[in-house]
């Protein structure tokens, strides 16, 4: 027998539902909060008013693409941290009054944990999953991290951001160019037409497994306060180039570590998650050393990538499979806990 989960995202900006069929995805959509362009940033207030305002037309437009009714739901998965307090709590009052009122479980899940659960997402164009162990390159807005993944009820976090994650560095240095937020994908469409060799940034020199990316943001702004006071269309003009060794330099910053953990790991399967792993480049650079023969790589699916509730109800999925429930009082939590 089928098991039918509803999935739902509101740790940060997107409002997302989902529904799961076991591994495979019957609806996956999501709200994005345009609302926050303008500032640079997300603002957390309005986040969890839009989220107020998209969750049940999302919900309710995911079970109808679905053809599911929700008397057939077996139970209903949320975010419950990492993220903005504010959000999460629209998505977990959410789902305590959906479940209680059908009378089913409810799953939490940690969104870092889904993001990497994505990878497991059984569609006509993700056949390939990853075997156990594995490392995990989980970027986004908020994290950096390396992850050995043992099993999906099993991940150890070997390496991380001690400051900013690659998320962040992507959007502060568009926010630096005069890029709305977030810049991240707006990197990677001017960087494909620039030179990554342009202007060459510093790398950070961190110890072990972990990463830094403040100097970075810190030395393009630098950078561009100097080029501007001799020609103030410098960024107009070289934004291409700009573009592309910034993203060049976060992708070999990323890079370095990933082999330096492969090596001290001596694991060869190879795997990106996070709205990061969304970025071109780094998909590329993954994908080369596949082709070169070091690395058998598993990159998700385009749409798995950035926040989506998809992930979260496969990440229920396997909760499911163990009847691990969460009670009704829980709470949500905003800094990441293994
Ligand atoms: O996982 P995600 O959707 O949300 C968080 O959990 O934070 O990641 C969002 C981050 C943002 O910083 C965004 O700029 C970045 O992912 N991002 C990208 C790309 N698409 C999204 N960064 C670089 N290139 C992209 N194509
Ligand atoms: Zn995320």
């Amino acid at each position: 027998m089928s098991t039918f989960i509803l999935g739902i995202e509101s740790s940060c900006d997107d409002t997302s539902a989902a529904v799961l069929q076991d591994r495979k995805i019957l609806a996956n959509l999501v709200a994005n909060q345009d609302v926050h362009k303008n500032f640079g940033g997300v603002v957390p207030e309005l986040a969890s008013r839009a989220h107020q305002q998209n969750i049940i037309p999302v919900i309710d437009n995911a079970l109808k693409q679905a053809k599911i009714h929700k008397k057939q739901l077996h139970a209903v998965a949320f975010t419950n941290g990492p993220g903005l307090l504010g959000s999460l709590l629209v998505g977990t009052s959410f789902a305590k009054s959906f479940a209680l009122a059908l009378g089913i479980p409810m799953i939490t899940v940690n969104h870092m944990h889904a993001h990497i659960h994505a990878l497991f997402i059984e569609d006509e164009l993700q056949k390939v999953h990853p075997p156990f162990p594995f490392l995990c390159l989980t970027v986004s807005g908020g994290h950096t991290q390396i992850v050995l993944v043992k099993s999906p009820y099993s991940m150890e976090v070997i390496g991380q951001t001690i400051d900013d994650a690659a998320g962040e560095a992507f959007d502060k240095a568009a926010k630096i160019m005069g890029l709305p937020y977030p810049g991240g994908p707006l990197i990677d469409r001017h960087a494909n037409l620039g030179n990554p060799d342009a202007f060459p940034f510093p790398h950070p020199q961190v110890s072990g497994l972990d990463y830094s990316f403040s100097g970075l943001k810190t030395s393009i702004l630098y950078f561009l306060r100097d080029q501007l006071k001799q020609d103030p269309a410098f960024i107009e003009k070289n934004l291409q180039d700009l573009a592309a060794s910034i993203q060049s330099n976060i992708i070999q910053i990323l890079m370095k570590k990933l082999h330096l953990a492969a090596r001290q790991t001596g694991i060869q399967h190879i795997a990106i998650a996070g709205g990061v792993s969304a970025n071109s480049g780094l998909r590329k650079a993954l994908q080369e050393e596949e082709t070169a023969g070091k690395w058998k790589v598993y990159i998700p699916r385009f749409e798995y990538c950035t926040d989506n509730a998809a992930m979260i109800a496969i990440s229920g999925y396997f909760k499911y499979l163990q009847k691990d429930f969460a009670p009704l009082d829980t709470v949500p939590f905003t800094r990441y806990q293994s």
